[in-house]
Parts: C-alpha cells; structure tokens; sequence
C-alpha cells in the first residue's frame, strides 16, 4: 500500500519563530504526514525567516505596511498560499487579525497555537494574566481558527503547572517548551485526517485508544 502524500502547510509567522522550528524538526522525518511548503511572514525582519532560509525552505516577506488594507494584504497572502499549492495553514505567532473571508476560506484546514489553555486568556499577556489570576495550571492550545478570535474548535492542549517562585519570564518558557511538543502533535493529527471541524467542535476519529494528543502534561522544569 503506497504510503499517503505528506500535506504541504504553509506556516505564518510574525517573530521569533521557535514553533516554526518545532514543525520543521517534525516535518524532517520522512514518516511525518505534513511537510513544511512556505513561511510567510508579516513582518521583513522576523527572525523566524532566517530559521525556514537556514532550513532551504521557501519563504515569502509581506509586509502589512506594503499594502493599502487588509484585503488587498491577504490577496497577496493567498497568492502565495497558491503557489506553494499549501493544503494546510499554521499560525505560529502570526500577530496580525486575519479578516472574515480569509478565515472562511481557510476553515478547518487553518490552526493556531495560542499560549494559555483556551478558553482561559485569550488575547494578550497570557501569562502575566496567568499569574495574577492565581491559576496552579497553565499551558497551550491548539485550535482551529474561527473568525473570533482564540475562540475555535480546540484541537489539542498542554499543560504546566505554575510553580511558586514563577514569574512571567519563566512561566512562558515553561509554555513555549509544552508549545514546542503540541504542536507538531496537533498538526499531524489534522494532517492525518484525524481531526476534523465540526460547526464549534472539533471532531476526532481514527485515534489510537492510548493516543494522549488531547492533553499532554507536562512536569515542572523548564
Ligand atoms: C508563541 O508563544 C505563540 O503561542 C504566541 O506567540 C509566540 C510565538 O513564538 N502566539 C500568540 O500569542 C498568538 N495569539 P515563536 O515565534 O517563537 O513561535
């Protein structure tokens, strides 16, 4: 039985791009059900674009400033999307709203990792939020975006604890090693068909009985 083509994701970024660089470790194996075919990114000097170069993938520069409004931006993010003929799109810090017809455009086939366990903090300042509201959990998600914002079908989630002697910098390192493990563990499962959107769920099927992709907890150091 000749083995399913690996889906081509293209991966937008804003930053640092150290999740981008998780999936692109992911997507070295050959076995994994996704490879890496573009990064675009919003921003010309996102350092994550010197990760995907340094990797020889493709990557694509857009600046928002470049561009009379948003629609006329993410026509141009869809053209690039076209190009690299992508079937699947990560958010990996990608820090600009996407508008209503993208979103549509993309539904179910578009995810997110966003740095608290949704529904808890959406937005901003997840973890300074975190520790002001006295949580003793914290972590990670994965969704499908929706056009609300942080509000999608929850693929999958991470957890950490938060320590007594944390503060913001060392919660978030914490989060980002737990974000760095979910999700190329969220997106193969939706590269594998897994996973699918259903209205404001998200459905599962064909998982393993001991698949622990739904919650991976994670200890304490970090
Ligand atoms: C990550 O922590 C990601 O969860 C967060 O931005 C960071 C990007 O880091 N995303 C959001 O806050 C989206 N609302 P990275 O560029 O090193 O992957």
């Amino acid at each position: 039985m000749s083995r399913a083509r690996r889906k081509r994701v293209a991966v937008l970024i804003s930053g640092r791009g150290s999740n981008l660089a998780a999936l692109i470790a992911a997507a070295m194996d050959p076995a994994y059900p996704a490879e890496i075919a573009t990064v675009i990114a919003n921003r010309a000097e996102a350092p994550g674009l010197a990760v995907a170069r340094d990797h020889g993938l493709a990557t694509v520069a857009l600046p928002g400033r470049d561009f009379a409004d948003r629609a006329a931006h993410e026509q141009a993010v869809e053209a690039a999307l076209a190009e690299a003929r992508a079937d699947i799109v990560c958010l990996a810090g990608y820090m600009r709203l996407l508008g209503a017809a993208f979103v549509e455009r993309w539904q179910g086939r578009m995810i997110n990792i966003h740095p608290s366990l949704l529904p808890l903090f959406a937005g901003l300042d997840t973890h300074a939020r975190a520790l002001a509201a006295g949580v003793r959990v914290h972590g990670c998600t994965v969704h499908f975006v929706t056009a609300e914002m942080d509000a999608g079908p929850i693929v999958a989630q991470a957890a950490v604890p938060v320590l007594a002697g944390d503060d913001e910098p060392a919660l978030a390192a914490r989060v980002l090693a737990a974000e760095h493990r979910l999700y190329p563990a969220a997106l193969r499962l939706v590269a594998e068909g897994k996973v699918r959107m259903s209205g404001a769920r998200a459905v599962f099927s064909g998982l393993a009985e001991d698949d622990a992709t739904a919650m991976l907890v994670s200890p304490g150091a970090g």
